[in-house]
C-alpha cells in the first residue's frame, strides 16, 4: 500500500457503515478507503459472532475496525482477520462511550501511551497487513498539543505508520458519544502540526468534513481525509473523487445506475437471509439534494415497512432524477 491509499477514507460508524453501506459506498467510489464498524475482541474471541467480519469482496481496499486492549486478544483478533482477506487493521483508540471505557478501550487509551503501543506492536508483528491507528486530540482537559505530541512519541515506536486523527478531543465523563462528536472544538492545526513533526508517518485527518472541496485543502497539509456523517448522508458526493483526485473517469455519474445496481445486490442478499430494512436504509441519502428526494425516501420507507422491494424498483427509479 501507498500513502495514496488513504487519500479518502470513509469513517467507521456502528450501526452504518455495514457490509451493505460499504458496499454500496464501493459502486460510487472505486478509490475511497473502506472500514467496517468498530468490533469489541471481545465478541470475537469470546462470543464467537465471527458473522460480524464478513464483508465483499468488491468492497477491498478494506480495513478491519478493532476495539480493545488484553494484547492477547488483539493479536488473536488480527491474525482472524488477516486469514478474512482484510487490508488493515485499525485499532479504536477514540470511542468515549461508558461501556467502552468500561472494557478499558476506546479513547480512554489516550491516558495509557505505552499499553498502545504494546498493544499495536505485537499486533503488527502477528501479521503481514498493516496496522493503523485511529484516535483523538486527547481526552478531558489534556487539551495541550504536547499532549498529543507525546502521545505519538510513544505510539510511533510500535512500528506502526498510519494515525488517524480525529481532531477534537474525546470527554470521558459527562458527554455522550454524539455529543462528542460535535461538542468539543474541532483543532485541524494540531493535526496539520503533526504532520510538520512526524513527516514520516502517514497523517489521515479527521472530523466535520464536508465535501471534497474542504478535502482539497486539508490535503494541502495532510495525506488523508476521512469523511464519517456528511458521507453517509450524502454518498454521491463521493463521485468524483476519482476525476478530481485521481484523473480517472468516475465509476458513473449516474444515480439510477447505483440505485440498480445496489438493488441487484439487495435482491441478491435477500436470498441470503439479510434484512431488508438494514440494506435498504443507506438509501435514504442517495436521493440528497433532488427534486424528488422527500419522495424517495418515503418510498424507501414504504418498503422497508412491508418488508417487500418486489415490483418497486422501478418506482424508486423514477423518483430519482438522474
Ligand atoms: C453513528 C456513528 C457511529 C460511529 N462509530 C464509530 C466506530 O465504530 N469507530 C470509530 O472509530 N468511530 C466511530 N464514529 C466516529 C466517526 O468515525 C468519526 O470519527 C466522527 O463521526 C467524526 O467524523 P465526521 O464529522 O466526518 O462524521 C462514529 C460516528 C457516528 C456518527
Amino acid at each position: 500500500m501507498s500513502f495514496d491509499d488513504h487519500k479518502f477514507c470513509v469513517a467507521p460508524m456502528m450501526q452504518y457503515t455495514d457490509m451493505h453501506d460499504r458496499y454500496l459506498i464501493r459502486l460510487i467510489s472505486k478509490k475511497v478507503f473502506l472500514y467496517t464498524e468498530m468490533i469489541a475482541t471481545g465478541s470475537l474471541v469470546y462470543g464467537k459472532c465471527f458473522n460480524q467480519l464478513d464483508f465483499n469482496n468488491e468492497e477491498h481496499p478494506i480495513g478491519v475496525q478493532l476495539g480493545g486492549s488484553n494484547i492477547n486478544d488483539l493479536v488473536e483478533c488480527s491474525k482472524k482477520c488477516e486469514q478474512y482477506g482484510y487490508d488493515e487493521i485499525n485499532l479504536n483508540v477514540g470511542c468515549p462511550s461508558d461501556r467502552v471505557q468500561k472494557g478499558r478501550f476506546g479513547a480512554c487509551l489516550m491516558l495509557e501511551p505505552q499499553l498502545v503501543a504494546e498493544c499495536l506492536n505485537n499486533m503488527k508483528n502477528a501479521v503481514e497487513i498493516p496496522v493503523s491507528i485511529k484516535c483523538r486530540l486527547g481526552v478531558d482537559n489534556n487539551e495541550s498539543y504536547d499532549f498529543l505530541y507525546n502521545f505519538i512519541s510513544i505510539v510511533k515506536k510500535s512500528g506502526i505508520n498510519i494515525f488517524i486523527i480525529h481532531a477534537r478531543n474525546g470527554i470521558l465523563k459527562g458527554l455522550s458519544p454524539r455529543q462528542n462528536r460535535n461538542i468539543p472544538p474541532l483543532k485541524y492545526d494540531y493535526v496539520y502540526k503533526l504532520k510538520k513533526d512526524f513527516p514520516d508517518l502517514e497523517i489521515i485527518i479527521n472530523g466535520g468534513i464536508k465535501n471534497l472541496h474542504q478535502s482539497s485543502e486539508h490535503l494541502k497539509k495532510v495525506d488523508g481525509v476521512m469523511i464519517g456523517r456528511s458521507a453517509y448522508e450524502n454518498p454521491f458526493m463521493l463521485k468524483d473523487i476519482e476525476s478530481q483526485f485521481y484523473g480517472i473517469d468516475p465509476a458513473t455519474n449516474s444515480k439510477k445506475e447505483i440505485l440498480n445496481q445496489y438493488l441487484e445486490y439487495v435482491n441478491k442478499q435477500l436470498v441470503h437471509g439479510h434484512s431488508l430494512s438494514k440494506m435498504m436504509k443507506h438509501l435514504f441519502g442517495l436521493s440528497r439534494g433532488d427534486k424528488f428526494a422527500k419522495s424517495f425516501r418515503i418510498k424507501v420507507l414504504e418498503i422497508i415497512k412491508n418488508n417487500s422491494l418486489k415490483g418497486h424498483e422501478k418506482e424508486l427509479e423514477d423518483l430519482l432524477i438522474y
